[in-house]
C-alpha cells in the first residue's frame, strides 16, 4: 500500500527541474529530494580518492565504502553527507556534473543509490527529479513529468547560474557542449537512461517564463492530485 505521495520530474540537464520541483514541494509541504545531488556526492567521493570517474574497477570498488545521507534541514533544505561529513556546498560545479554523470552509468552505483532514493520516498511525500525516478526509481508515482528545453535555452539557464554562483571562467559554447554531451551520456547509457515515461506528462519549457512554466506544471499537479 503506498501511503506516501510522489511526484516525479525528469528531463535533461538544466531544464528547471529543481526550480519547479522546488516549487511544488514548496505548495504541497512535501520535501524536495534533488537526486542528481545524489550521484554528485559519489562523484566527489570518487574525486576525493583520486580514482577516475573512467575508471569502472576503481568506483565498483569503492562504492561499497561510501556512506552516505540525505538529511534535512529546519528550512526543508536538502543536505548531503558524506561519511559523516555534509559536502552540499561541493556539488553544484561543473567538474562535479561531469564526473556524476560518469559515474551514473555504472550499474553497481545506481544499484545502491536506488534503495537511497526509494527508502526516501518512503518515509515520506516527495517531489523527486532526477533522470530516472519516473522510468526506474518511482515507477508508481503518482505524477510524472517530463520536463525539457531546447539545448540551447538550458546552456543559458545554466550559465546564468553558474555566473550567480560567481563562476567567472564558463563560457556559452563551453556550457552548451558540457550540456550536450552529459545529455547524450545520460541517454545512451545502457542502465536507467534518461528518458520519457509512458505515462508522464511533457512540458517543453523552450519558450516559457519560469512563471509560465510553474502554472502549467501546477495545473498538471492538481489534475492528477485532483486537488
Ligand atoms: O540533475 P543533475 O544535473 O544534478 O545530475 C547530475 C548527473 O547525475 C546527471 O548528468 C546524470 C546523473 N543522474 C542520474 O543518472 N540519475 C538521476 N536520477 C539523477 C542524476
Amino acid at each position: 500500500m503506498q501511503s506516501h505521495v510522489s511526484i516525479a520530474i525528469d528531463g535533461p540537464a538544466g531544464a528547471g527541474k529543481s526550480t519547479m520541483a522546488k516549487m511544488v514541494a514548496d505548495a504541497l509541504g512535501f520535501s524536495y529530494v534533488d537526486t542528481g545531488a545524489i550521484y554528485r556526492t559519489i562523484g566527489y567521493f570518487i574525486k576525493l580518492c583520486g580514482i577516475s570517474p573512467k575508471d569502472a574497477d576503481g568506483v565498483n570498488r569503492l562504492i561499497d565504502e561510501v556512506n552516505i545521507r540525505v538529511e534535512y534541514d529546519a528550512d526543508g533544505v536538502q543536505h548531503m553527507i558524506l561519511n559523516g561529513q555534509d559536502v552540499t556546498g561541493e556539488l553544484r560545479t561543473p567538474e562535479m556534473s561531469d564526473y556524476a554523470s560518469k559515474i551514473s552509468a555504472y550499474p553497481a552505483v545506481r544499484a545502491v543509490l536506488l534503495d537511497v532514493q526509494r527508502d526516501l520516498a518512503a518515509s515520506r511525500s516527495v517531489v523527486m527529479d532526477g533522470r530516472d525516478i519516473g522510468t526506474v526509481v518511482l515507477p508508481k508515482a503518482n505524477v510524472k513529468i517530463f520536463l525539457t528545453a531546447a539545448s540551447e535555452v538550458r546552456a543559458k539557464r545554466r550559465l546564468l547560474e553558474l555566473q550567480q554562483r560567481g563562476d567567472k571562467k564558463s563560457t556559452f559554447a563551453q556550457v552548451l557542449a558540457d550540456i550536450e554531451q552529459r545529455d547524450e551520456r545520460d541517454r545512451t547509457r545502457a542502465v536507467a537512461p534518461l528518458k520519457c515515461a509512458a505515462d508522464a506528462v511533457v512540458v517543453d519549457t523552450s519558450a516559457l517564463t519560469i512563471e509560465e512554466s510553474a502554472a502549467k506544471i501546477r495545473a498538471i499537479v492538481a489534475e492528477r492530485l485532483g486537488k
